[in-house]
């Protein structure tokens, strides 16, 4: 397991991940190093250069979870940074999910969502509301599931999964533990030590099968952050957790 702390991103200070991270830094977050939002942006569009070369023409499979879409300043902001993705020459591959919708519907309704290892248990009465929600999408499959096996068969470079978290937390309620990077076998231990649980799994497991299927690496993002899927892709530390082979 590659365990990098977030304390020790060197080269973007404010690059690093806190419980409630904002898009940019604060003063507060370290007087000496405070970037102005204007020289941040700057600074991530100069870094993109070898990334915008690297990635030109590859396809990049962006999971759009449903707890992280529920903002509507945040959606929008997704949606421009993949077509900023696109417009730079990257084949953004969108899959959306929406489990907080079917919940609220469910919830209405009352009926009880149920959950096993972190999937959702799609009852006949369930699937009625989950098709009324997404519209049509008659066997309810993953969005995880699906955006990971899309990527295999596409051939995809990356797939990136948006969530309501930081990334993989080695500790699941310390948002400072986020694992920057790491691979198939520290995954793997992570969910047999029971680190890695609930949600977090059927994703892991998803980025895992991709990899194994070709695709050279998965992240697994915070959606709740400002063009997260920029700092991601665009800069060398990144913003969450990226597995490879
Ligand atoms: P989405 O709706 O984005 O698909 P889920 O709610 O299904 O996301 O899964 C993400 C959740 O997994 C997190 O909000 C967190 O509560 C849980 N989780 C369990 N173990 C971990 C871990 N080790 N690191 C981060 N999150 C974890
Ligand atoms: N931008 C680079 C890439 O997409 C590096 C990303 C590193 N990300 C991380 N979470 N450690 O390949």
């Amino acid at each position: 397991l590659n365990y990098t702390p977030h304390s020790s991103a060197k080269r973007l200070p404010s690059l690093t991940i806190r419980a409630s991270a904002a898009a940019f830094p604060s003063p507060s977050d370290g007087a000496s190093q405070a970037k102005s939002p204007e020289q941040f942006r700057v600074e991530i569009l100069s870094e993109s250069l070898p990334y915008i070369q690297r990635f030109r023409g590859k396809t990049i499979v962006v999971k759009y979870g449903g707890a992280a879409m529920k903002d509507p300043k945040l959606q929008a902001s997704v949606v421009s940074d993949l077509v900023l993705l696109s417009c730079v020459g990257l084949r953004p591959v969108l899959v959306h999910g929406g489990g907080p919708e079917i919940n609220r519907w469910l919830k209405q309704l009352n009926i009880e969502p149920l959950f096993h290892d972190g999937l959702r248990v799609t009852d006949a009465e369930t699937m009625e509301i989950v098709s009324m929600v997404l519209v049509g999408k008659s066997y309810n499959i993953n969005a995880d599931t699906v955006a990971g096996e899309l990527a295999a068969a596409l051939g995809a470079e990356k797939l990136i999964l948006l969530t309501d978290v930081a990334g993989i937390l080695e500790y699941r309620d310390d948002p400072n533990s986020l694992v920057k990077e790491t691979d198939i076998a520290g995954v793997k231990k992570l969910i047999a030590e029971k680190k890695v649980a609930g949600g977090m799994i059927p994703k892991v497991n998803c980025c895992v099968r991709a990899i194994e299927q070709g695709v050279s690496t998965a992240s697994i993002i915070d959606g709740r952050v400002q063009h997260s899927l920029l700092h991601e892709i665009m800069s060398e530390d990144g913003l969450g957790t990226m597995i490879t082979a």
